[in-house]
């Protein structure tokens, strides 16, 4: 959309930058192209272009200044329909699914009329139009599988989650009600009363040993949900050092709050430590104030995220495909998002399990059986994965982790297509 709103803006640009003419030519009849009934550009134009397009959409497709009928008729066949799927055609599914500018008062009633226009269109087609994948290779659902931890590096991240701390001496119980997903236990201490000074016996505390692998620089970083200003503190006792720990308030939302320095314009508290075993104390100071996960780390910039994720391993079973025993275990999240709670799908990985190596060429993640072009990081995908090699498992992207692709779909299966998938030659 944004290409070719661009190139038509050039296209208006280029035509405005024409010098201004004195006389108004007489108006000339417009030259109708001469189209035989049945041919797909008039049948276009009669089902779609004139009683839809025209009135109804293109004031903002189109620029006056161009031969609306043929770019529309290229604008459309460039993906906008599907032969194979009518009902999934862009055009159909914004106005429908998305209540797009829809002309009448009633938008699945608009999204019918474009519908009965593009299947007009889709019989006359000689090409079909549209992604048509070898394989739909359906996958389990998520709730079917177990969610899966991810393995952190652990020369980046020294992880220090609740449940592995001893001593949660006066911190309530080890408390499991949280709704964040991989951080399901946290520590905490009833609210109200004085903050606790460093070290009062009555404080609650709960104590991590930690080995750091490289002596060096590390920040602290924790998991925490702080309910307002006078439960937003702990004491951090990291190589018996103690330092306050005073964060924003988090509200309801559990946080990653870093350790910063005490001063007017705080910085990121440097831990310079020594290689090997560490102790890590958390002691409350106000009570209230929740602590689920601590994490050291040298990065400066840390993906915290993966450490409140679930992902899950989801396998799609390739063997009758391939005519060799494969599988591809995409690792994925979901999340439900904005609003109206949307639930996004990401792919962190795909991994080919196999005894022989595969060739793949494209990959198409469906969300819900269908691919939307928007989702298309992994049909740059083509290569040959899997086999012996473990290092070969990896089927690469070139995205970036976590977020490779989301779908706005309410779903909880995903599928993939492929263009072509068989055993490495
Ligand atoms: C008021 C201006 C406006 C009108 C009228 C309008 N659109 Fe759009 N349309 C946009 C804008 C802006 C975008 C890009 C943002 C987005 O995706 O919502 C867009 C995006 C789209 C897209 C997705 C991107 C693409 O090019 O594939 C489709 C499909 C689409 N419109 C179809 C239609 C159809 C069919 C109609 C007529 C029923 C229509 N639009 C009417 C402004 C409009």
């Amino acid at each position: 959309m944004r290409a070719w709103v661009i190139s038509l803006m050039l296209l208006g640009l280029a035509n405005c930058s024409k010098a201004p003419t004195i006389s108004i030519p007489p108006p000339v009849d417009p030259v109708i192209p001469e189209l035989k009934p049945g041919d797909p550009k008039a049948v276009f134009s009669a089902e779609l272009y004139e009683p839809i397009l025209k009135p109804y959409c293109n004031k903002c497709h189109h620029t006056e200044s161009h031969e609306s009928l043929d770019l529309s008729y290229e604008y459309i066949k460039e993906g906008r329909i599907d032969s194979f799927q009518p009902e999934r055609s862009t055009i159909v599914s914004k106005i429908r699914d998305h209540g797009h500018n829809c002309w009448s008062a009633d938008c699945l009633q608009d999204a019918e009329e474009l519908l009965a226009g593009v299947n007009a269109l889709v019989a006359v087609l000689e090409e079909p139009i549209g992604t048509t994948f070898d394989i739909k290779s359906k996958t389990t659902t998520f709730s079917e599988t177990s969610p899966v931890s991810i393995e952190a590096d652990p020369n980046d991240y020294i992880t220090m989650p609740a449940s592995s701390g001893t001593g949660a001496v006066n911190f309530a119980n080890m408390l499991t009600d949280s709704p964040d997903g991989a951080i399901a236990s946290y520590v905490t201490s009833p609210a109200g009363g004085a903050p606790k000074d460093q070290g009062d016996p009555t404080a609650g505390t709960i104590t991590f040993t930690v080995d750091i692998p490289v002596a060096g620089d590390y920040f602290f970083w924790s998991r925490v949900m702080l309910p307002d200003d006078d439960s937003n503190e702990f004491f951090v006792t990291i190589n018996n050092q103690t330092l306050q720990m005073i964060s924003d308030p988090s509200v309801d939302q559990w946080a990653w709050r870093q350790l910063l320095t005490q001063d007017d314009e705080p910085l990121p508290q440097v831990l310079t430590l020594p290689a090997g075993p560490v102790t890590v104390v958390v002691q409350e100071r106000e009570g209230g104030a929740r602590f689920s996960y601590g994490l050291l780390t040298p990065r400066i910039d840390p993906n915290l995220e993966q450490f409140n994720t679930q992902f899950y391993d989801v396998a799609v079973d390739i063997s009758n495909i391939v005519n060799t025993e494969a599988t591809i275990i995409a690792r994925v999240w979901k999340k439900a998002q904005g609003e109206d709670q949307a639930k996004a799908i990401g792919v962190k990985e795909l991994r080919m399990i196999s005894q022989q190596p595969i060739l793949v060429q494209k990959i198409f993640p469906l969300i819900g059986d269908y691919y939307d072009q928007s989702h298309a990081t992994y049909s740059q995908v083509s290569g040959t994965f899997g086999g012996p090699d473990p290092a070969a498992q990896l089927i690469t992207t070139g995205g970036s982790l976590g977020t490779t692709w989301i779908g706005d779909m309410a779903t909880d299966s995903l599928a993939f297509g492929f263009e072509s998938l068989s055993v490495a030659p």
